[in-house]
C-alpha cells in the first residue's frame, strides 16, 4: 500500500519534466508496464489477506486508470506543441509565386492536350471504363498483325511508319495497339480507353504533325451493338462540348473493324448550315469507329462466336484545336511559353 501511495506523486513529478512523445511512452511503461511497480504489487498480492487483496486491487486499478488518463492528456499537449513547432519552422511562403513571376519566370500549367485528355478520361471512368497505358515502341504484331493488317496489306502504307534499324520495332502509329494487350489481359465483358502519343513519318503542315495524340476505346461483351457505340459517343461528345450534339455515321474502312464508320458531328459553329470550319458541308468528321473485326478478337484471345464489341480512335489534337480555336497543329509542340501559358488551370 505504501508503494502505491508514493507512486502517483513520483509519477507526476517525472511527468512534469517530459517534453517528448517518446519519453512519455517510456515513462508510461516504467510505471504501468509489465516490469513496473504496479505489476510488482499485483504479483505479490497473493500473499495478502482477502480483505487486503480487495483494497489493494481496487487501489492499483484506480492508480492505473489515473496514470493512463494523465498520459493521454500529456500526449495531446505534446502533439499540439509539436504541430505548433513545425508550423513555426516549416513555414510555407505563399508570396513565392509572385516573386518568381517578378523575376520573369513562368508558373507551371497543364498543356491543353493534357487538359482534354484528363477530362475525357474522367468522362469514361464515370461510364465504367478503365484507363490503360501502352508502350510507344511497339512490334509489328501489336501495331499491325494483331489488328488484322498482315504484311502484304495495303493498309500498312496508309500509315507512314517510323521503323527502327532492326526492321522489327517501330514507333506506334496509332493507339489501337492498346486494344491488343487490353484484350489479352482481361475476360469479357470489359470496357477501356487508352490515351497516348502516336507517331507518323509525315510531312508537317497546319493540320499534320509527326507526333500527335489519340484516345483509343474498346468495349467487348455479348450483344454489343452499333446502338451502344452511338450511345457512348453521343454521351462523350455532349460532355466535351457541354451541349447536345447531332451525329451521323458514314461507312469508313479500317482493317480492324467490320463494319467501320466515320462518325461526324453536326458543325457546332454554323449548326449545319455550312461555314469555313466544316468546309461548307455542315458536318465535321471527328471519330473513326466500328464493330471489332472477328480476327482482332481472336488475336486478343476472345471467342468471336460468343462475344463482339466496338472500338474507336479519337484524335485529341483536333478536339483541342476545335475547342480553343487553334488554327495550326504545330503550335501544340512548339514549346512556345506564350502559347502554352494561355491554358493554365492552376
Ligand atoms: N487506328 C486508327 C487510326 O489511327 C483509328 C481508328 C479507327 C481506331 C477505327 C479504331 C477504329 O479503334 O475502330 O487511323
Amino acid at each position: 500500500m505504501q508503494v502505491l501511495e508514493s507512486l502517483l506523486d513520483n509519477f507526476k513529478t517525472e511527468l512534469n519534466s517530459i517534453h517528448k512523445v517518446a519519453d512519455l511512452l517510456n515513462l508510461k511503461s516504467k510505471y504501468i508496464g509489465k516490469q513496473g511497480p504496479l505489476a510488482d504489487v499485483m504479483k505479490n498480492i497473493k500473499d495478502a489477506t482477502p480483505e487486503e487483496k480487495r483494497t489493494l486491487g481496487s487501489k492499483a486499478n484506480e492508480l492505473k486508470n489515473t496514470i493512463e488518463d494523465l498520459v493521454g492528456k500529456k500526449m495531446v499537449e505534446l502533439e499540439v506543441a509539436e504541430i505548433n513547432q513545425s508550423l513555426l519552422t516549416n513555414k510555407v511562403d505563399f508570396s513565392l509565386t509572385d516573386s518568381v513571376l517578378d523575376k520573369g519566370l513562368q508558373a507551371a500549367g497543364l498543356h491543353p492536350v493534357t487538359i482534354i485528355q484528363q477530362e475525357i478520361e474522367d468522362i469514361f471512368i464515370s461510364m465504367g471504363f478503365e484507363v490503360l497505358d501502352g508502350p510507344h515502341i511497339e512490334d509489328e504484331f501489336h501495331n499491325f498483325e494483331a489488328l488484322n493488317i498482315p504484311a502484304t496489306h495495303p493498309a500498312r502504307d496508309m500509315q507512314d511508319t517510323f521503323w527502327f534499324a532492326d526492321k522489327k520495332h517501330l514507333l506506334r502509329t496509332h493507339t489501337s495497339t492498346i486494344q491488343v494487350r487490353g484484350m489479352k489481359e482481361r475476360k469479357p465483358p470489359f470496357r477501356f480507353v487508352g490515351p497516348g502519343k502516336v507517331f507518323r513519318c509525315e510531312r508537317t503542315d497546319a493540320s499534320h504533325e509527326m507526333v500527335f495524340h489519340q484516345l483509343e476505346g474498346m468495349m467487348v461483351g455479348e450483344n454489343v451493338s452499333v446502338g451502344n457505340l452511338i450511345y457512348f459517343m453521343k454521351t462523350l461528345l455532349a460532355e466535351i462540348f457541354k451541349r447536345e450534339v447531332e451525329v451521323r455515321l458514314r461507312p469508313g474502312f479500317f482493317p480492324f473493324v467490320e463494319p467501320g464508320f466515320e462518325l461526324d458531328i453536326k458543325c457546332l459553329i454554323c449548326n449545319g448550315k455550312g461555314c469555313s470550319v466544316c468546309k461548307h458541308v455542315g458536318w465535321v468528321e471527328l471519330l473513326p469507329c466500328g464493330l471489332v473485326h472477328p480476327n482482332v478478337l481472336k488475336s486478343g484471345g476472345i471467342d468471336p462466336e460468343k462475344y463482339n464489341g466496338f472500338a474507336f480512335g479519337l484524335g485529341l489534337d483536333r478536339l483541342v484545336m476545335m475547342r480553343y480555336g487553334i488554327d495550326d497543329i504545330r503550335h501544340l509542340h512548339s514549346g512556345d511559353l506564350r502559347f502554352n501559358s494561355q491554358f493554365k488551370t492552376f
